[in-house]
């Protein structure tokens, strides 16, 4: 595979160069440009690359990343940027850019960022691996209670075990998640498995997750806010490609931040559920999002809106969301404050505590777009005479 890296910074060049051409699991022919994007010609006589490695250090160079990328969609590009701003991610993800990575960009997390895309491209294995879907969570703002129906439904979804359903708390630095379907504190984190990413395997990834119920794993959210830096994009890229071969489904809380490390997992979300509340702050946020999605071409199917804590006598209608929104369906979950927040409390779900409330329906309506509920196993002993008489 051609490769071209373009760089203003010598060092770079010559040390990621070194770690592509040290690659033992693809042979790349890597052709050096030191000098800004903007100043290049990247496609000049003949030595057409099929993957730019691009450092955008000023914004003229992301103008011309934008340019090259838009009349070159064929392309793959791996960019390294200083400046992550959602503005500039976002400016990248819309011109096709997949591999974002943070500047200073080690030799290594070039290497893996090239070998991912590289691999994509390849044709696909006559077998392909087992695929679960990514489901992700997204909050409009704090306190939407998208914590809450991520938790909840990642429950319902598993069934009681005739399901595997992973919970992931990409929600860094105050993740709560785990907490909302157990009481137990969780002994490891998404932190945890970042750091030792090199290793990373279904076992690995197992051993620091914990079994919750039945066909229920979490990997939570560090402890630690501090550690959320240690989390970086590839990593969540890695360990939620690992986990979609591992589970039927996984469930992703997003929070409410637009990150780099969020960004490839929206991405990455074959499903996302966007949950707010009928205020105007969560309508006005809520449109911002629309617009977020919007500009990186998601189709309209893989974003669905959730009206939380909907009560009847609300100033907002249903159909004020909608038109603001311009969606046509919206799902609600109803307001129910004392089975909620005991819920909550015990870290016990409510299809558990409460199944009958209007709450914990509403939640398996919510599940059930996502997977149908699969067919009770032992029906009491009405299920086992009409099996014994079948
Ligand atoms: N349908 C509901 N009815 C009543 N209370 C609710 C409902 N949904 C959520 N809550 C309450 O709102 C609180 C906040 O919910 P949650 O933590 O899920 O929000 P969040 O969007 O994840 O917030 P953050 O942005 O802080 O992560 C919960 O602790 C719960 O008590
Ligand atoms: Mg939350």
């Amino acid at each position: 595979m051609k490769i071209k890296i373009v760089t203003p910074h010598a060092d770079n060049a010559r040390a990621w160069a070194a770690a592509l051409g040290s690659d033992d699991s693809m042979s790349f022919d890597v052709s050096l440009d030191v000098q800004p994007l903007h100043q290049v010609n990247v496609l000049v006589n003949g030595s057409r690359p099929e993957l730019v490695v691009v450092e955008t250090t000023t914004p003229r160079d992301l103008a011309e990343l934008q340019r090259l990328a838009g009349a070159h969609p064929e392309l793959e590009y791996v960019l390294v940027g200083n400046d992550l701003t959602p503005e500039f991610l976002l400016g990248a993800m819309r011109v096709g850019v997949r591999e974002v990575l943070p500047a200073p960009a080690s030799a290594e997390a070039v290497r893996s960022a090239v070998t991912r895309l590289a691999h994509k491209r390849a044709p696909q294995a006559a077998t392909p691996a087992r695929r679960g879907e990514v489901v992700g969570f997204v909050s409009c703002k704090g306190g939407s209670g998208a914590t809450f129906v991520a938790a909840n439904v990642a429950h319902i979804l598993a069934a009681g075990g005739q399901r595997s359903v992973a919970l992931i708390d990409l929600n860094l630095q105050f993740g709560d998640a785990a907490l909302f379907v157990t009481s137990t504190p969780p002994v490891s984190s998404v932190a945890e498995v970042a750091r030792h990413i090199q290793r990373l395997d279904s076992e690995l990834l197992r051993s620091a997750m914990a079994q919750v119920s039945p066909g229920l794993w979490v990997l939570a959210a560090p402890e630690d806010p501090g550690l959320a830096t240690d989390v970086k994009p590839q990593h969540v890229h890695e360990i939620l490609a690992l986990a979609r071969t591992m589970f039927d489904i996984v469930v992703v809380d997003l929070g409410r931040s637009i990150s780099a490390v969020t960004l490839d997992a929206l991405d990455a979300s074959d499903r996302l559920y966007v949950v707010l509340q009928l205020t105007l702050p969560f309508i006005r946020d809520g449109r911002r999002l629309r617009d977020v999605f919007r500009t990186l071409d998601y189709p309209s199917r893989k974003v669905h809106w959730v009206v939380n804590r909907h009560q009847k006598s609300g100033d907002i209608t249903l159909e004020d969301v909608k038109r603001t929104l311009d969606v046509e369906q919206l799902l609600i979950v109803p307001n129910q404050y004392e089975v909620v927040a005991s819920s909550v409390n015990q870290g016990v779900p409510v299809d558990r505590l409460a199944p009958g409330s209007a709450v914990a329906r509403a939640l398996r309506e919510l599940a059930a777009g996502i997977a149908p509920a699969p067919a009770k196993r032992s029906g009491g002993w009405l299920g086992g005479l009409l099996r014994a008489s079948a």
